[in-house]
């Protein structure tokens, strides 16, 4: 079980760096000052968001997916319509904002919203007023207003797409998601808390080998956070008594599972003058499976270039011949 506290906000993490995130996120409680949440794709942000609206839950969080907001009915989604002010319109209906007064709006992936709706939303961060589709009267709200995007505004402003005014009304209150490469202390934590989650799910309990976890830290994780929670939810679901299959991992991991058990074992073949190296050294170890399917198909491989004489194959291995023949033995190894 992971300790409350490295998982206060619902935000899982004991590098200073989610420490400092917390520390944001208890801050803007404060207040009720528009918040931005900047990181790349599957860091948490909405996780944070989330922590933010509950930090100082009034009302309800109402989520506003900015990136499936197009076509015409985009500004009705958002603002609600009065009826009869288009065709379909058959009663008034209202909009994501008006669920949110007294509470918190998300306006998620905001660096994807159509500039028409840029300007709308500029008039209710600003004055906190709308008007519905088709209707005369502005309406006043009373919303927390929290914005996240994995977009680089600054560059979005340059190139035209967002509106510079609406930046600077939204980034007032920023916090910074890192990436989990800059925090890779992290790692085990969400791991646990992610089989945790999968054992509550009825998936199967295990506990990550140190080569697996090790891995798992190393990687750099592009796609964040939710990579990683996918990548293990995978390895949950496959696994079994014996194990779980290496194609489990994402391939990356599974080249980089197959190029560390490459170079262990060439290590070793380049401190002998053993002749039939060169065969074995530019095939890779096995389709992967496994560390331990990895570790048989490399012995075999070793024996097939040492010609089955197995001292030789001990040799190439870097390892004892009392050690090859119980592998050998347990993974029911011949020298053939
Ligand atoms: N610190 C954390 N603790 C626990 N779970 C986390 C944490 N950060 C992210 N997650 C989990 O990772 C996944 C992705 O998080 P989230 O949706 O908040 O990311 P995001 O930054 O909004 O991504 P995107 O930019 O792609 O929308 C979710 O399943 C979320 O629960
Ligand atoms: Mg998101």
């Amino acid at each position: 079980m992971i300790p409350p506290a490295d998982c206060a906000l619902g935000l899982v993490g004991r590098s200073p760096r989610i420490a400092a995130v917390r520390q944001l996120i208890e801050k803007s409680a404060r207040n009720r000052v528009p918040v931005l949440l900047l990181g790349e794709t599957g860091t948490g942000k909405e996780v944070a968001a989330r922590a933010v609206h509950n930090a100082c839950a009034r009302g309800q969080f109402v989520p506003v997916d900015c990136g499936s907001l197009v076509g015409t009915l985009m500004e009705s989604e958002l603002f609600g319509h009065a009826r009869g002010s288009f065709s379909g319109a058959i009663e008034n209906k209202k909009g994501l904002v008006e669920l949110a007064d007294g509470g918190t709006a998300f306006f998620d992936e905001i660096g994807d919203l159509p500039l028409e709706m840029q300007v709308k939303l500029l008039r209710l961060v600003q004055e906190r007023e709308f008007r519905a589709v088709g209707s005369l009267q502005w309406r006043k709200v009373d919303i927390r207003i929290i914005a996240a995007t994995h977009r680089n505004l600054k560059a979005e402003i340059a190139a035209g797409r967002f509106r510079e005014d609406l930046f600077y009304r939204l980034n007032v209150f920023v916090i910074h998601l890192p990436p989990l490469r800059e925090r890779r202390e992290d790692i085990p934590l969400l791991v646990e808390h992610f089989l945790e989650l999968g054992r509550a799910a009825g998936l199967h309990p295990f506990s990550p080998e140190p080569e697996i976890m090790e891995l798992l830290t190393s990687y750099d994780w592009p796609g964040n956070v939710r990579e990683l929670k996918h990548a293990v939810d995978r390895m949950a679901a496959m696994y079994s008594a014996s194990g779980f299959p290496a194609y489990a991992l994402p391939s990356v991991l599974q080249n980089l599972m197959a190029e560390s058990a490459m170079r262990h074992f060439s290590g070793a073949i380049e401190s002998t003058a053993a002749a039939p190296v060169e065969d074995f050294r530019v095939r890779p170890p096995s389709p992967v499976f496994s560390i331990p399917e990895t570790e048989k198909a490399t012995i075999r491989n070793a024996l097939s270039a040492a010609q089955g004489e197995r001292a030789k194959a001990a040799r190439l291995l870097g390892i004892g011949r009392t050690t090859l023949y119980r592998k050998m033995k347990s993974y029911g190894l011949t020298c053939e």
